[in-house]
């Protein structure tokens, strides 16, 4: 019998951001492929069956104890999705230094620790690397400036690592999402202001009409990119945005 190569063996899958929405439908979906599934978070709201790992990305220590504790269990990280992050909203000049150094730590810097901890990990298995940005980070967006730089950033940290870590056979890609119906969204409706540029303000909504988008098409996308059906995509930036892009 010839060997199915969509069928994969248990992996060891490490998804930050896992207490809530698209890390949260993320971890519950490589679970119930069967994998074993570390949801790193500063909350303990995990999905069943997924193993709680307090990690604060945007501090190093707490980063290196996290996929530490990982490494030591399974010897390997098949899968890492940097899911974790939070929004910034609000026209450039209220941007205060707070925000912005907070964004950056969380939305950037956190997946630059994360890979680099999981490094010797990967190599163990040939693993790979999701990263979930936006399609903030892909094309202009007004009213998000600090976000779009660090998903910009994120982007850019995708397809620059994927080259650099081909030869090891560890791919790392990105998905873009638009608006999804998330906590995170939620809170930026809450506040919405109401004096934007419709100009400007139109590009925040998707083109394609129907209902929003929820966190496990995202999540789907993350399984896809991880799968052994995409091993030739490194690199790559996936929009799922509804035509916003
Ligand atoms: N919701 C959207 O419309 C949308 C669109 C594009 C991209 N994204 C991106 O998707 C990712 C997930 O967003 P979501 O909408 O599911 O948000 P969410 O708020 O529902 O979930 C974010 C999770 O990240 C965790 N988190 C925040 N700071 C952390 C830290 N310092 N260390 C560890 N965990 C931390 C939170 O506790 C939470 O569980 C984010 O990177 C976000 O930028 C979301």
């Amino acid at each position: 019998m010839t060997e199915n190569p969509r069928v994969v063996s248990r992996r060891a899958v490490v998804v930050t951001g896992a207490a809530s929405g698209i890390g949260y439908a993320t971890a519950e979906l490589f679970r119930g492929l069967g994998d074993t599934v570390y949801g790193l978070d500063i909350v303990s709201t995990v999905p069943d069956g997924v193993t709680y790992l307090d990690c604060n990305v945007a501090e190093r220590a707490s980063v290196r104890h996290a996929i530490g504790a990982v490494g030591a269990a399974e010897g390997r990280i098949d899968v890492l999705a940097n899911v974790a992050g939070v929004a910034q909203f609000g026209r450039f000049d209220t941007i205060t230094d707070a925000e912005w150094d907070r964004v950056h730590a969380i939305d950037l810097k956190g997946p630059f620790m994360t890979i680099q901890e999981a490094l010797p990990y990967l190599r163990a298995c040939a693993g790979n690397v999701v990263n979930v940005s936006s399609v903030a980070g892909r094309v202009p967006q007004g009213y998000t400036v600090a976000y779009s730089a660090a998903k910009g950033g994120l982007t850019q940290l995708t397809r620059s690592l994927a080259l650099e870590l081909a030869p090891e056979n560890i791919r790392v890609n990105a998905v873009c999402p638009g608006t999804v119906d998330t906590p995170l969204v939620a809170g930026i409706a809450a506040n919405f202001p109401t004096d934007l540029d419709p100009r400007v303000a139109a590009r925040l909504a998707p083109m394609l009409p129907g209902p929003a988008m929820a966190p496990a098409e995202v999540a789907a996308s993350i399984a896809f990119l991880a799968s052994p059906d995409a091993r030739m995509m490194t690199g790559a930036v996936l929009a799922q945005d509804g035509g916003m892009s």
